[in-house]
């Protein structure tokens, strides 16, 4: 099991590039599915989460290359398995973005239930209620999802779709079975992200009529087939974010290059409000900060607020901040697990249902700490670069999902860490 050996007190210093975003490249994997012909993805992250998903796509039978320059041709032309085992499908919730894409093409498809995960139970209720919506059969069976077309029914048909609460992966697999789907799909209240824009703009260069992604009411009307094509996946907000909040903390200065400020509004704010200087450039964004920061209250919303993705890191930055925050999750039922690992570092910190409060530490102490899921694991490691001593971040599996050589980035910044077994 690997570990990261972090020693603390050092400012970050230089210039990283910001990957692309694994929030965008795991459903444009999926989507690469609408199309018999071969589909390029430039900008794909090496990620496990990614490695995962190419795994599952070629399990269906379907071609997946991942060139040394990150990019991926997917040709699934002779996918013949419409399935997303358990196996697969257990270490990756996101397995569950292959059930629009089979559904709309194949007219069936059989993906496990996820079950949960740590920050939550997580169902995915409201993608089979939209997809049923659409016309699809699906029994839950074993601990699959079953989908079927009825008998004599060659295609989806569009919907006006409103989920009970905001799903992005939801919103995902409805524009994804849209795209193939006969008539006009209506998404009343989708998510907004900008991982949504992106696969929008995926599916129109692939031939598929999507307008509105992005914003509060998507409309698709289906088309018969949809062609190859290529597309660049876009940077990753939350990597952008995660060391945003990392060179603030260590009072560094930095270049994030190809980090979309625009992407980042609310957590900008935030870090301005706390004594960060922020500054947007045409080819990244700058950060740095020279003093100790002051803590700021947030509370976690669908985008554009501010993003659940980056509550563990913020949390992270107000424990070594001046004064108190209040800290509201309002996303996930259970994402506080990096409470007890930051008060092990001697962070302050009281949690009450959704709340966390903290209490501005001088300083924190290097610790042995344990990963619990993937941003927690970032906000360890954001933690162990202000500590005073080493810290070791055990279980760092978690942050392999979802950050592309971190330990490699941070050490071209300056900071002194490294990966140990
Ligand atoms: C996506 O997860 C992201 N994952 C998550 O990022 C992110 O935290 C989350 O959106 C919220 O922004 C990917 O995009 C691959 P939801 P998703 O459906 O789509 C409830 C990371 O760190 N819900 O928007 O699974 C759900 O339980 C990961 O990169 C239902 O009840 O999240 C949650 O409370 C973690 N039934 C809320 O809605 C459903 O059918 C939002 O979930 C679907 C969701």
């Amino acid at each position: 099991m690997d570990k990261l050996l972090i020693r603390g007190g050092r400012p970050l210093r230089g210039e990283i590039r910001i990957s692309g975003a694994k929030n965008a490249a795991l459903p444009e994997l999926c989507a690469a599915l609408l199309t018999d012909e071969p589909v390029t993805l430039q900008n794909i992250p090496r990620l496990q989460d990614v490695a995962t998903m190419l795994k599952l796509i070629r399990n269906m039978g379907a071609k997946a290359e991942f060139s040394n320059d990150g990019t991926v041709v997917i040709d699934s032309k002779e996918l013949h398995f419409p399935e997303a085992p358990y196996e697969m499908v257990k270490t990756m919730r996101a397995s569950v973005l292959a059930l629009g894409p089979l559904l709309a093409r194949f007219g069936e498809a059989t993906v496990s239930l996820p079950g949960g995960c740590a920050i939550g139970a997580r169902p995915v209720d409201q993608h089979i209620k939209g997809l049923q919506k659409m016309g699809a059969e699906i029994v839950i069976e074993h601990g699959y999802m079953i989908a079927r077309l009825p008998a004599g029914q060659k295609r989806l048909k569009g919907a006006h779709i409103r989920t009970d609460m905001i799903t992005v992966t939801g919103t995902e697999n409805f524009m994804m079975a849209a795209a193939l789907a006969e008539g006009e799909t209506i998404l009343e209240n989708p998510a907004q992200e900008p991982e949504i824009t992106d696969l929008g703009d995926m599916l129109n260069a692939m031939g598929a009529k999507v307008e509105g992604h992005g914003t509060g009411r998507i409309r698709i009307v289906g088309v018969e087939k949809l062609r190859g094509a290529t597309h660049k996946v876009v940077a990753d907000r939350i990597e952008c974010g995660t060391f945003l909040c990392a060179v603030a903390a260590t009072g560094g200065d930095v270049v994030l290059k190809d980090g979309r400020a625009d992407h980042l509004g609310a957590v900008i704010d935030l870090l301005r409000a706390a004594g960060a200087e922020v500054e947007p450039r045409k080819d990244g964004i700058r950060v740095s900060a020279d003093k100790r920061l002051e803590a700021q209250s947030f509370r976690t919303t669908e985008y554009p607020g501010f993003p659940t993705d980056m509550q563990a890191q913020f949390m992270a930055l107000n424990c070594i901040a001046e004064g108190d925050s209040k800290i509201t999750e309002t996303i996930f039922e259970n994402r506080f697990m990096h409470v007890s690992e930051l008060m092990r570092m001697g962070a302050r910190i009281d949690v009450d249902g959704k709340v966390a409060v903290t209490h501005g530490a001088e300083k924190l102490s290097g610790a042995m700490v344990m990963a619990t899921d993937l941003r927690a694991s970032a906000s360890l490691v954001i933690a162990g670069l202000v500590a005073d001593g080493e810290t070791l971040v055990d279980r760092i599996y978690h942050l392999d999902r979802g950050y592309e050589q971190m330990e490699n980035k941070l050490r071209v910044l300056g900071a002194d860490i490294e990966r140990v077994k």
